[in-house]
């Protein structure tokens, strides 16, 4: 079994590039219609109030880790990264396979990455965004050359489909990233996370945890399902994301001006709309795919940047601001810069899209 060690005095600063990403999808697309005929609701009142037209959900046997370790085979081709060399993985999610061990350790294993460390990283729905700056951190230090970085959830499994107000609203996915230590002009620029435990009510899961043990009851009054005060969090949500994205910019030495894409947290196309107002950036500048994946909590950063990348929609160079905000209450904002202008990766892979496209 090898041994992590990792000697202080010998580390140096570096950046890092993001230089790999992938997502896994299920299969299973359920539409709004589908839910009209369960729960007192409407396609139309979904639309208007959250933007979410379908959600994917994992069949039976597809599992935060399954959909961790496809997202994370991909990001890690997509980087040419022998997994064996990989040193590094981190999983955000609020919906790990058990309690114990952490999904992350059945991440590491599934992929076969028998050299990395591995850790999970739970700050519910800014997951994904809090997991990317601490990996940043580690490669900035020297004390690890690469990391893999997946946002990956099963919420269908904690939801009541039978309360409406939440129902709608969230799907499953996973997203991953890989960082790679460069010399390059590129990585982390500025970033910003927070917490205000004083809202801990306002989303969570009641029971299967030290307060509430798994018992007859607390499963037969569906306490093992997530529960929300959707006003509560609305009104946070639009003034957070303003905050911490004005936030992370002025700690990268920026202005809104300078922001390429904005990929903001994909819970209700409202919150975002609200954003942008408040930031001064014109919509058509953020990243948005909640109407095909609803709110898929820590994975939802991951998929909107991977498949932004994956389109072209985002340039190599671009400047782009994360942002994020979940139960905890909690946040964090990234301004990152995926590579430098002038990297050979990035050239290779867009010369082989444009030829292959021709
Ligand atoms: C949940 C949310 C979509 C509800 O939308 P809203 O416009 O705030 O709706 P309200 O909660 O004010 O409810 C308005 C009415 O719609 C009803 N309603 C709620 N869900 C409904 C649904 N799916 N279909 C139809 N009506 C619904 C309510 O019962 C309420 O009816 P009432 O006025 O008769 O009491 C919205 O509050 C939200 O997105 N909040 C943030 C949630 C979030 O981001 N969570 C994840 C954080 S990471």
């Amino acid at each position: 079994m090898p041994a992590k060690t990792n000697n202080v005095s010998n580390m140096t600063t570096r950046n890092a590039a993001l230089t790999g990403w992938g997502t896994y999808l299920p299969e299973r697309v359920v539409t709004n219609a589908e839910i009209e005929a369960t729960v007192d609701t409407t396609d139309d009142w979904i639309v208007r109030r959250t933007g979410i037209r379908e959600r994917r959900i994992a069949a039976t046997g597809e599992t935060t880790s399954s959909m961790a370790i496809e997202a994370g085979k991909r990001a890690l081709d997509q980087a040419g990264l022998s997994v064996a060399d990989l040193q590094l993985i981190i999983v955000a999610t609020t919906t790990p396979d058990e309690l114990c061990p952490p999904v992350s350790s059945r991440v590491q294993y599934g992929l076969g990455a028998t050299n990395a460390a591995a850790l999970v990283v739970q700050t519910a729905c800014t997951g994904f965004v809090t997991a990317l700056i601490t990996a940043y951190q580690f490669i900035n230090s020297g004390a690890f050359p690469n990391a893999l970085v997946i946002g990956a959830e099963t919420l269908s499994r904690f939801v009541d489909w039978e309360d409406r107000s939440t129902c709608i609203l969230f799907g499953d996915g996973a997203g991953a990233v890989v960082l790679e230590a460069t010399d390059g002009a590129c990585g982390l620029h500025g970033f910003v996370m927070g917490s205000d435990g004083s809202g801990a009510d306002e989303i969570k899961i009641p029971a299967g945890g030290s307060v509430e043990p798994a018992t007859v009851m607390s499963v037969a009054s569906e306490q093992h399902t997530i529960r929300m005060n959707g006003r509560a969090v609305f009104k946070f949500a639009t003034r957070i994301l303003a905050m911490a994205g004005q936030n992370a910019v002025v700690a990268a030495g920026l202005t809104f001006d300078a922001v390429d894409w904005v990929i903001p947290h994909q819970a209700n196309k409202r919150i975002i709309e609200s954003a942008a107002r408040s930031m001064g950036i014109p919509e058509d500048r953020f990243v948005v795919n909640i109407e095909w994946y609803g709110n898929t909590s820590a994975a939802s950063v991951a998929i909107a940047l991977a498949e932004a990348l994956d389109s072209g929609q985002i340039q190599p160079y671009d400047k782009l601001l994360l942002v994020a905000f979940g139960a905890g209450l909690t946040w964090a904002a990234a301004v990152v810069q995926p590579e430098p202008v002038t990297s050979s990766h990035w050239h290779e892979r867009f010369e082989s899209v444009v030829l292959s496209e021709r």
